[in-house]
């Protein structure tokens, strides 16, 4: 069975008035999301040892095997993108009380984890990926990863959000201005219901 581009989980215009327009997300989901898709069939199509294989064990036998590293950066890049469509919202920004509570604790404070999210995304060289975890001893943790790599693949800890820091997702709406586009993700983009609701069910 293939691998199919999941549908954004709102209108590709719904951010537009909050940082992120149509074109951007025309391009990142129907473009580079899909591209990865479907160069990742491809690859699959083509290797009887992958197949049938769920997306989450083809990175997890992908990670770390120079022989496989086009099928690691395409499902780790489909797994990565697929979650951070899930990270955005149109009524994003809004901290949920459990949330503000758990990384007001592990933080110190919601102010000092944007301060440490921000910096691992700025400090992310060339492109990539800032995350925020939940480990398994329970702490959350910031955390990057370098073009496709994923938390995932290095077990660090379990998704709640995450941004993409590649290029292509902040081009077109803030040209060279990473620093920007991070901020605002932090302050009107940041779905944390989904990452409060996704705390929840550990
Ligand atoms: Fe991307």
């Amino acid at each position: 069975m293939s691998f199919v581009l999941p549908p954004l989980p709102f209108a590709p215009g719904a951010l537009a008035a909050h940082g992120m327009c149509q074109e951007t997300l025309e391009l990142h989901h129907g473009k580079h999301h899909n591209a990865y898709v479907t160069a990742l069939n491809g690859l699959v199509e083509k290797n009887d040892a992958l197949k049938g294989k769920s997306l989450e064990e083809l990175i997890r036998t992908s990670y770390g095997r120079e022989d496989l590293q086009p099928v690691f950066n395409n499902a780790g890049q489909h797994w990565n993108h697929s979650v951070f469509w899930e990270s955005l919202s149109p009524t994003g920004g809004g901290i949920p009380g459990v949330l503000e509570k758990k990384l007001t604790e592990d933080f110190g404070s919601v102010d000092k984890f944007k301060e440490t999210f921000k910096a691992a995304a700025v400090g992310q060289f060339g492109s990539g990926w800032a995350w925020l975890v939940l480990t398994r001893d329970g702490k959350l943790k910031v955390t990057k990863t370098l073009n496709a790599s994923t938390p995932l693949a290095t077990g660090e800890g379990k998704v709640l959000l995450v941004l993409d820091v590649w290029e292509h997702a902040y081009y077109v709406d803030f040209r060279n201005r990473r620093p920007d586009f991070i901020d605002n993700f932090l302050s009107k983009l940041a779905n944390y219901e989904n990452a409060a609701a996704k705390l929840q069910k550990t």
